[in-house]
């Protein structure tokens, strides 16, 4: 496991930002993954209200698609009910954001695809913004830099930055200040949500007062190497198993399919294992009733090395 000294700017995004030029009638489709938190530590409240926490997060093989086409204005549509149509809409206010502090008066046509279950601790609303962000820079040729979309991002939402770049992070503050990390996971990563919606706020309002030093990054980082013995942990999961207990035994569930370990992914509802053969994952996952959404992802994942279809 290797801590990357710089953020780089994924070379992704400019070969998006070159073909655009090229081909300017042209939707791009980008892919906007989830992720799940290997960990999650409150470490107390702030003064502005949030909390400082410590965790890591991870990109699994779950993705929402964005489609951005060039308009006069801004459109937005989503097949997905549950989702807003105006501006408290993740995409959208990623695109206005972006308008105003570039100034541009583009417009742009954006079409979500939603597959990443929606306050179900998989980030998929922070991936969708972070997406756009990108997406709407290379349409609209914005020449920004790492630290300009960083700023963009963390007033969109304190796990947005995250998804800009790479695959694994550890991240402190409230979410925001990132450590890229290096990951192999040498397990199959069941990922399961049952039909029931978080929020996040109501999640880190049950959170009592209580202040920690953070573990630090390659103690953090450890527990993930050796996830047998345990020492992986959730802060949100007294809170989330107290009021919910179908996910309390979601992850028994998980732990006796055959899960070396199982942990809550962010506030919930998602839980995921880890699992050392994909047929245990697979017969995990055949297990939960037909409501519940899973999703698997093979050992050493990377999405960074994947490339979606322009
Ligand atoms: O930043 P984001 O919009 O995702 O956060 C949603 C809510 O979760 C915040 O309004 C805040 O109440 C809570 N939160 C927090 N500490 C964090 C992240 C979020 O208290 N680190």
């Amino acid at each position: 496991m290797e801590e990357q000294s710089k953020p780089t700017v994924s070379c992704f995004y400019t070969v998006i930002a070159v073909f655009w030029n090229k081909f300017e009638t042209m939707a791009m489709k980008l892919r906007a993954y989830a992720k799940i938190n290997f960990g999650l530590r409150i470490l107390g409240k702030r003064r502005d209200g949030y909390h400082d926490i410590e965790t890591v997060f991870h990109k699994i093989d779950l993705f929402d698609e964005l489609e951005i086409a060039p308009s006069s204005t801004l459109e937005f549509n989503c097949g997905s009910a549950k989702l807003p149509r105006d501006d408290s809409n993740l995409c959208l206010r990623a695109a206005i954001a972006l308008q105003k502090y570039s100034g541009v008066s583009k417009g742009a046509r954006i079409s979500l695809t939603k597959r990443i279950p929606i306050a179900a601790g998989l980030g998929g609303g922070s991936s969708d913004a972070a997406t756009t962000l990108k997406g709407l820079s290379a349409l609209w040729n914005l020449d920004l830099t790492v630290h300009e979309l960083h700023q963009l991002s963390t007033a969109l939402g304190s796990d947005v930055p995250f998804f800009l770049d790479g695959a694994s992070a550890y991240a402190t503050g409230r979410g925001e200040i990132l450590q890229r990390l290096d990951l192999e996971i040498p397990y199959w990563i069941l990922v399961a949500t049952p039909p029931l919606s978080i929020s996040t706020a109501w999640a880190y309002s049950k959170f009592i007062e209580n202040h920690q030093p953070p573990t630090g990054m390659e103690r953090f980082t450890r527990a993930i190497q050796n996830p047998a013995e345990g020492g992986m942990q959730n802060d949100f999961e007294p809170i989330v198993f107290a009021s919910h207990p179908e996910i309390k035994q979601l992850k028994g569930s998980l732990l006796k399919a055959g899960a070396v370990q199982a942990l809550l992914s962010g506030s919930g509802s998602s839980v995921f294992g880890l699992f050392e053969r994909q047929e245990d994952a697979r017969q995990a996952s055949g297990q939960f009733p037909k409501q519940y959404t899973c999703s698997l992802t093979e050992p050493s994942f990377n999405p960074d090395l994947i490339r979606s279809e322009p």
